[in-house]
């Protein structure tokens, strides 16, 4: 009945508000999905099916989600929220297992708003609950959501936070991957919520055994997100090495009911781990870097080197990202635009000097027209990067037989150094 009381007022005030109202009514009506993790410890997060780009950079085939947790005890806590514009459902969920606004703390593990945005519309609607963070974690709230100094509990690491039968304790994780960053853990039901760290992004599957790719999605994510804070991986890998988990869960993706798989995952990715592999990524405008890129991933396959190759035209950033967590070295083929490297190169470049990949070998394949630049251009973007420069080619034109020969005698060497 309030749900068309609602429409109703929609219908005679057609504003924003009445907009409002019926969403949040509809939502309240529908049955909410709320899983129990453990004994009154409920999954009241949200997917985001549609989202196919983050930070207006990396995209989501699969969408993502914004997972927060709901612990009831004598005291309850809310362990992250979600991203701006899903406030209303978050509420609804939690209103299901718990009225939101009985809530006594919000846990931010991690300002980002994706988790973070959420906070300042329920401690408006809740005027007691506390938020917990870090030190810099804030700061980070006072700076983006203006939260009073008053409603922030600030805790360090390995404090813990009685909530009756429950214990949670507080990993300070910084850089993994802002500074503010902690993990918590659930003491009694061992479980760990690590927020961005050990996540992934697909909005499909609840537990991690739902998802066939699972490593796969989470390379790619390590890849666009951690992997230049890898000995910060390393170090927060080390500080819950001790730890019994049961479950982890994380603020993306599915909760991982193995946690020694993706464990053993960020083990091997944030020790810098590399495999036979080299990833080539290129641009053509008339094909000859094209020809030189192939004929280079042919000799690396021949002498069983794995070669990914991307046309940077068309390639996803994401599948690039993943595969430069472990590739030993990195090929980059571009023509020269007005004495250049072409827009999309350079791009490309960029994302290898600032992901830091753990590549050892680098090669730079370019041509030129009527002037050249492309390959000056790529020694200066790439040299700080540390790569060793196996081979550089720079040919005026499509390539020759002689020109073939060259890139072939450098993938043979590339390989050799690869299985080295
Ligand atoms: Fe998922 Fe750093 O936010």
């Amino acid at each position: 009945m309030r749900f068309y009381v609602a429409i109703a007022r929609a219908v005679m005030f057609p504003c924003q508000y009445s907009f409002f109202i019926i969403h949040f009514r509809l939502l309240t009506m529908l049955k909410m999905h709320t899983p129990e993790l453990a004994k009154n410890v409920y999954y009241v997060g949200v997917k985001d099916r549609d989202r196919r780009l983050f930070d207006s950079l990396i995209p989501l085939p699969q969408g993502t989600t914004y997972n927060a947790y709901l612990i009831k005890d004598e005291r309850t806590a809310l362990i992250d929220t979600v991203n701006p514009g899903f406030e209303v459902e978050l509420e609804a969920r939690i209103n299901h297992v718990h009225q939101a606004s009985e809530i006594d703390y919000i846990i931010m593990n991690h300002a980002e708003p994706d988790h973070a945005g959420a906070i300042p519309y329920l401690l408006e609607k809740n005027t007691k609950a506390k938020l917990v963070t870090t030190k810099r974690g804030a700061e980070a709230a006072r700076i983006y959501f203006q939260t009073p100094e008053d409603r922030i509990k600030i805790v360090s690491d390995g404090e813990t936070l009685d909530l009756g039968t429950k214990t949670l304790r507080f990993i300070e994780a910084p850089m993994l991957h802002w500074p503010e960053t902690m993990f918590t853990f659930l003491e009694e039901d061992r479980i760990l919520f690590t927020c961005d760290f050990l996540g992934l992004h697909t909005a499909y599957g609840f537990y991690d055994d739902e998802v066939p790719e699972l490593i796969q999605y989470a390379q790619r994510y390590f890849g666009e997100i951690m992997m230049p804070y890898r000995a910060m991986g390393k170090r927060g890998l080390d500080k819950i090495k001790d730890l019994e988990i049961k479950l982890i869960a994380p603020s993306h993706g599915p909760i991982h009911q193995n946690p020694q798989r993706i464990l053993e995952a960020y083990q091997r990715w944030t020790s810098g781990e590399t495999l036979d592999k080299v990833i080539l990524v290129y641009v053509s405008m008339w094909k000859s870097t094209e020809k030189m890129i192939k004929q280079l991933a042919e000799t690396l396959e021949k002498e069983g080197i794995d070669a990914p190759v991307y046309n940077l035209v068309s390639a996803d950033v994401g599948d690039i990202a993943k595969d430069l967590v472990d590739a030993k070295g990195i090929v980059l083929g571009t023509p020269t635009v007005l004495g250049r490297m072409h827009p999309l190169a350079v791009y490309a470049a960029h994302l290898v000097k600032v992901l830091k990949p753990p590549a050892k070998y680098g090669v730079v394949l370019t041509s030129y027209g009527w002037g050249k630049g492309a390959l000056s251009h790529a020694s200066e973007m790439l040299g700080p990067t540390g790569l060793e420069v196996v081979g550089a080619v720079e040919i005026n034109g499509s390539p020759n037989k002689e020109s073939y020969e060259q890139i072939s005698q450098i993938g043979e060497t590339l390989a050799k150094k690869i299985k080295e």
